[in-house]
């Protein structure tokens, strides 16, 4: 009998739930229910480690837009299913990639808590990043095999956004061609991944399917975009995450890149392998002071246009009406 090492019927229900249209708040909360069932392991430590992390909570954005899609592009009965499990590995695989984002960027606090790597140390959340893509994929084999070869190919983009990432730390020869990329793989394509499979279910046409991976990615673009922007100006107590880090650990976040052309004594700080704090207070002061970060805005609002253009080959309904409210609120975001 397999020992449950944290039983758990649900995890954190996510705060905003209650406001979406009824069929996606039951849903996500069956998602809820089936990301605690994917969680039990033989090995107490790994249910423990991921529950640390998925019990945090988080926005769950990813199921909501699998969910919102899904019912949005079809007729929502007939794999409805099919879309919560879709929307469940989904979840499970960002939660991996937080894991091990968190190592490869020594994060400290996670969802208002100390990091699994700090709380549990760099080699189990290593492990434990890997149960969870793994229990992802044995999700995947209830689905056909276009459907696993998407989920796959983010997973893969995921992999090389992060190690293209890696390439460029404390590199101010960095491009926004460079950054864009960046983004493009190792946030959007998850976002992308999950809004055509979601479109996929509901049986789209291919050109909605199409439409809804656009939408996807650009929300996911907007989404990266607007994280970059809380690592500068964020509230921890709201964001959950310490701020800074993306230049204390010469990451390109786009307020960077752009800081990076406009300010030469920045470069020289973005190049430095260790900043004490007081450096790091005076980098993200010259990152205000350069003026770039309205920019950052504004790229962040121009992925939420393309996004809401995307999504206007949607049929009008409930579920496209909060689509469209979510990639809006992505542009300003505080959270
Ligand atoms: C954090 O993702 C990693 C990025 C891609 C920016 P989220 O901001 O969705 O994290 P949670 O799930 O809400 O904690
Ligand atoms: C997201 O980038 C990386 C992932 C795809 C997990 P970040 O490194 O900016 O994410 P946070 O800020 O740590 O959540
Ligand atoms: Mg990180
Ligand atoms: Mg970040």
């Amino acid at each position: 009998m397999e020992s449950a090492a944290c039983v758990v019927n649900s995890l954190a229900p996510t705060a905003a739930a209650a406001a979406y249209p009824p069929p996606i708040a039951e849903d996500l909360a069956r998602v809820e229910e089936r990301l605690a069932e994917e969680l039990v392991s033989r090995e107490e430590r790994l249910a423990t480690i991921a529950t640390h992390l998925l019990g945090a909570g988080g926005k769950r954005i990813r199921p909501t837009v699998v969910l919102l899609v899904f019912h949005a592009a079809g007729n929502g009965a007939v794999r409805r299913d099919d879309a919560i499990e879709a929307a469940v590995a989904l979840e499970l695989i960002h939660s991996a990639t937080l894991l091990h984002d968190d190592i490869i960027d020594a994060g400290d606090v996670r969802r208002g808590r100390p990091s699994a790597l700090r709380t549990f140390g760099a080699a189990d959340t290593l492990v434990a990043g890997d149960f969870l893509f793994s229990r992802a994929f044995a999700l995947c084999a209830r689905f056909e095999p276009v459907v696993i070869r998407w989920a796959a190919s983010a997973c893969v983009s995921l992999t090389e956004g992060e190690i293209m990432q890696g390439r460029f730390r404390h590199d101010p020869a960095v491009t926004l061609a460079d950054y864009v990329e960046i983004i493009r793989r190792k946030t959007a394509s998850l976002f992308a991944a999950g809004a055509r499979t979601a479109a996929h279910l509901a049986g789209a046409s291919p050109e909605l399917v199409e439409a809804m991976a656009v939408a996807g990615e650009h929300i996911g673009l907007a989404f990266q975009v607007s994280d970059d922007l809380l690592d500068v100006v964020g509230h921890p107590g709201r964001t959950g995450k310490t701020r800074g880090i993306d230049l204390r650990d010469g990451n390109p976040s786009l307020p960077i890149v752009l800081a990076l052309r406009a300010d030469p004594e920045f470069a020289r700080l973005f190049a430095r392998e260790r900043l004490a704090s007081g450096d790091l207070e005076a980098g993200l002061g010259r990152i205000h002071a350069s003026g770039v970060l309205s920019a950052v805005t504004a790229r962040a609002q121009a992925h939420v246009a393309e996004a809401l253009d995307a999504l206007r080959r949607l049929p009008a309904s409930p579920y496209r009406r909060t689509l469209e409210a979510l990639a809006q609120n992505l542009g300003d975001r505080s959270a």
